[in-house]
């Protein structure tokens, strides 16, 4: 029987903030397949995040199908938007959520995890931010733009960089990414579309270097809409949920499961030869040039059948 085994493989994801998001679903996707989990988890949300854990409110999400919980090894507060301690700004360092933090620099996270767990096998970026996402591009700031870039795309240049010698030589990283990359997506402003763009060329440039170097495989998933909290603070999220069920070839709920089944597979020998792609998870959304839902089609043509199942 083929199957996905990941027993005896260390995982870290970066960008676990709660239950909700794509970050989660992959470590959950990952336990399942009898990885080991350690978390990365912003900064600023790292207490409440740790409090929430231990106070129960993830047990529900936690359970795993043979009726164990998922664990973690450890979790560690990360803000990929530096890269050594001399980055952080004065100002970031004397924030109230940052105060009591310490070694969330990419560079101290990776040295502490090998150091707590020695190399690891997986690699997971869930993370994004856009100051000014709710901007249209032609409203962005240069500063805005550069943020978006820096905690969205350079942060997974940074991830590889400094995971990358202390991963094992059959190692995987993956990402997630979004359609607003290669389609204008109006609502995913402030240089986010950009900085996605940038993040799927650099899959393809870190798959080879990295490929060559440690040997490892690096690739992307084109995630389909979810009700994240980041995807929440957008504010369109729910429409384009409706947006993608009207018009997608699979009209079913997309469910961040799917997503971490994905990841999974991404992760494991089953997919050894596959790095560098960018791999649509997404009802098949990607590969409509048509609005089925459109109301122009009503005047012109005639509506396609939906099939529902
Ligand atoms: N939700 C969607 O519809 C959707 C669709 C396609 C792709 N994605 C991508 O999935 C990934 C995960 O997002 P999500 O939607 O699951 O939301 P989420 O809120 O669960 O995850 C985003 C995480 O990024 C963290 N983060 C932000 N800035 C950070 C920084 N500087 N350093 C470390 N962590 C930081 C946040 O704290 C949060 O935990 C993102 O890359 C997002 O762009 C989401």
């Amino acid at each position: 029987m083929l199957s996905i085994d990941l027993r005896g493989k260390k995982a870290f994801i970066a960008g676990i903030g709660d239950d909700q998001g794509y970050g989660w679903a992959i470590a959950k996707a990952l336990a399942e397949a009898g990885a080991e989990i350690i978390i990365g988890t912003w900064t600023p949300i790292l207490k409440i995040f740790t409090q929430s854990w231990s106070m129960g409110k993830f047990d529900e999400s936690r359970q795993l199908s043979n009726g164990k919980m998922m664990e973690y090894l450890k979790v560690y507060a990360i803000d990929a938007a530096f890269d050594k301690p001399e980055d952080v700004p004065q100002e970031v360092r004397e924030n109230k959520r940052y105060q009591d933090a310490s070694g969330y620099t990419v560079s101290e996270v990776a040295a502490a995890v090998e150091r707590d767990f020695g190399k690891i096998d997986i690699l997971v970026h869930a993370l994004a931010n856009g100051p000014e996402v709710k901007k249209p591009l032609l409203e962005t700031s240069r500063s805005g733009y550069l943020a978006a870039l820096s905690s969205s795309s350079y942060s997974m240049v940074s991830l590889v960089q400094n995971f990358g010698p202390r991963m094992n030589a059959d190692g995987s990283v993956i990402s997630l990414t979004y359609i607003a990359s290669e389609r204008a997506v109006p609502g995913y402003g402030g240089g986010m579309s950009s900085a996605k763009a940038a993040l799927e060329s650099d899959t393809r440039t870190l798959a080879y270097e990295a490929g060559r170097k440690w040997g490892l495989r690096i690739n992307t998933i084109s995630a389909g809409p979810l009700r994240s909290r980041a995807a929440k603070a957008i504010g369109f999220i729910d429409s384009m949920i409706e947006y993608s069920k009207a018009n997608a070839p699979l009209v079913k709920d997309m469910t961040a499961e799917e997503v971490g089944a994905a990841s999974a597979f991404l992760c494991s020998p089953l997919s050894a030869a596959i790095t560098g792609v960018t791999l649509y998870v997404d009802n098949g959304m990607h590969a409509m040039g048509l609005a089925l839902d459109s109301q122009a089609l009503n005047k012109t043509q005639e509506q396609p059948q939906l099939v529902a199942h």
